[in-house]
């Protein structure tokens, strides 16, 4: 097992009261799966992403990761942790190439890891790309596998369409190899076809670089293409794995 939740229970103030939003709260996560996460608005979706990727304070309950407590939430989230949203989060003065390049100093991985991400979606029959496969540079190369040629990846970013965007996001997050990538409704802001794609690309990170891919969607297609679909339950509080 990656990746557990366990007995994860969280509750906000509402004024004089408090509001539990998620309640014991208990999964499990492998690497190499892509999972989805549904459930009505206000079920506590992007409260339990926040509490996984360690970006909010644990209340109650715990975080495994390979089978060990995770005490050093910074560096758990620099090292492991990938993490797109449907705001993009991309530093908005900056080109999409310098987006990824400030993500991969924060990461403090060794250089050769954006190689190794770039050589394992290559082997993948999904992607028929020769451009990327001409490109010599890595970062160039990795945005080249996301569509986005030398001419888009030196842009600045808010100059580029809201898919391109969301692509250089996802680039971003996987330039570090990340074990876990951590998505709140990706694809809320993309056309269906451009939503296809990014489900393309959820699958091929999971099924060809092994990564654990965990994405919370409204869009019951996306839960269909997914490995594993988990519903949160706002009547129960609970999940439900299916
Ligand atoms: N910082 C906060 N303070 C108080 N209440 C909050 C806070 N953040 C979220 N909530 C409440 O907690 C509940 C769960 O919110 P959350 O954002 O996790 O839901 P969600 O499932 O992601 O919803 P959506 O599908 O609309 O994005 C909601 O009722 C929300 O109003
Ligand atoms: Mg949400």
């Amino acid at each position: 097992m990656l990746f557990e939740v366990k007995h994860l229970s969280h509750c906000y103030a509402d004024g004089e009261s408090e509001i539990l939003v998620l309640d014991d709260v208990n999964l499990s996560f492998d690497a190499g799966v892509f999972y989805t996460i549904t459930g009505e608005s206000g079920s506590g979706k992007t409260t339990l992403l926040s509490l996984m990727g360690t970006l909010e304070t644990l209340q109650q309950g715990e975080l495994l990761f390979q089978g060990q407590p995770v005490s050093d939430p910074l560096t758990f989230r620099q090292k492991e942790l990938g993490f797109v949203f449907q705001s993009y989060n991309l530093i908005s003065y900056m080109t999409a190439r310098e987006n990824v390049e400030v993500a991969l100093d924060l990461a403090k991985k060794e250089p050769t890891v954006v190689e190794q991400v770039t050589e394992m979606l290559l082997k993948s029959p999904l992607v028929h790309n020769d451009d990327s496969k001409k490109e010599t540079d890595d970062i160039y190369r990795l945005l080249s596998l996301f569509g986005l040629d030398r001419q888009k990846a030196n842009r600045i970013v808010t100059k580029l369409s809201g898919g391109e965007q969301q692509r250089v996001a996802i680039a971003r997050a996987v330039a570090k190899k990340p074990s876990i990538l951590l998505c709140d409704e990706p694809t809320g802001n993309l056309d269906q076809k451009t939503s296809q794609i990014m489900v393309e690309y959820f699958t091929l990170l999971a099924h060809t670089l092994g990564m654990c891919v965990i994405v919370v969607t409204h869009d019951p297609r996306i839960a269909d293409c997914s490995d594993s679909s988990i519903v949160l339950d706002s009547i129960r509080k609970g999940p439900v794995m299916r």
